[in-house]
């Protein structure tokens, strides 16, 4: 079976775009390859967080992509920090990579430009780090959205290099997974583009928000002064609030609510309490599986555990290799 890695930032808590997205490919992607699913905690000292909020955050993803059907059996999920080999790996990759590449990716040049005053070294050698969690597995494939493509042609280059400059065919050359049909991209509430985080406050829904805030957000979602002719095309906005209710809601209450635009006699404010209230539907099993989760620190604890034992195998077999190749050796 194909290996393939991925990491999970472990900050911010699942949008509907996520759920819909990435966590869909995830459970797609753990049924037909041998996954390793992680989370990135090492990576995200790069925005110094508290130990309580470093912590929090960990846990919270934990029980997010739990709670979302990541499977502990089929796949290995771990935290990143409770796998040292890949900081080993992270050091050596970090003797062949070069401050002028490193400089020249865009996520790098961009954080330099917003935080002028954080421009850490783990920024710079964070695209060393992420080649180092995907080739310690020896992993073929990366499912990678655009945001990520250049740091993907940053793990081929090292893993070449190591190959190259130790005359080896060691490490496999990682390419992008592909997802094969596409998704329905879950749109925003500001009236265009897609659901994300960075879209500025109130455009995405959390799973795991309480329903108050839901509602407020979505009763707040942009619209226009309504349709004025018969059966004419949805803008954007209105476009993107039937889409979301196409995902919580029934196919007759999107039918109801298009009927209703096609005659011109949709009132906005109804197709938002209606929204509102299939979202919150929707999403109180997966709310409730939280809640079960962060009181059973057993079991979170046990998922960890046992997935920490299981990349580190793969992990430490890895590094047993390299070192030999590169020369650390028993007299
Ligand atoms: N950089 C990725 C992100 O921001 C997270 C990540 C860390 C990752 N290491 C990885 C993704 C390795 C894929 C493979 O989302």
């Amino acid at each position: 079976m194909e290996k393939v890695v991925s990491g999970i930032r472990p900050t911010g808590k699942l949008h509907l775009g996520n759920y819909f997205g990435a966590v869909k490919n995830f459970l797609k992607m753990q049924d037909t390859a041998e996954c390793f699913f992680f989370i990135a905690d090492y990576h995200s000292l790069t925005t110094h967080p508290t130990p309580e909020n470093l912590h929090g955050n960990v846990k919270q993803v934990l029980a997010e992509y739990l709670a979302a059907g990541l499977d502990p059996e089929k796949s290995t999920l771990y935290i990143q920090s409770d796998v040292p080999e890949v900081i080993e790996l992270y050091l050596l990759l970090n003797m062949n990579a070069y401050l002028g590449e490193l400089e020249r990716v865009t996520s790098f040049k961009d954080k330099v430009r917003k935080q002028p005053n954080n421009v850490n070294a783990g920024l710079l050698t964070y695209p060393t780090l992420m080649a180092a969690d995907v080739i310690i597995h020896k992993a073929a494939k990366v499912p990678v959205g655009k945001d990520q493509e250049q740091n993907l042609e940053m793990m081929r280059t090292f893993a070449r290099r190591f190959n190259r400059m130790y005359k080896v065919d060691y490490f496999p050359i990682p390419s992008a997974y592909n997802f094969g049909e596409a998704l329905v991209k879950i749109p925003g509430l500001d009236g265009s583009g897609k659901m994300g985080k960075s879209e500025g406050e109130g455009n995405a829904i959390y799973l795991c928000e309480d329903e108050k805030t839901m509602r407020k957000k979505i009763m707040r979602a942009v619209t226009d002064g309504g349709p004025t002719e018969m059966n004419q095309e949805k803008p954007e906005a209105i476009q993107n609030l039937f889409t979301l209710l196409s995902v919580v809601s029934t196919p007759d209450t999107v039918e109801h609510f298009d009927a209703l635009y096609n005659k011109c006699e949709i009132r906005y404010g109804d197709l938002k309490k209606q929204l509102a209230e299939d979202t919150i539907k929707f999403t109180a099993p997966f709310r409730e599986k939280v809640a079960d989760l962060h009181a059973n620190t057993e079991y979170l604890s046990k998922v960890a555990a046992i997935g920490a034992e299981k990349a580190r195998e793969s992990a430490s077999q890895t590094i047993k290799e390299i070192r030999e190749i590169i020369g650390f050796r028993k007299f």
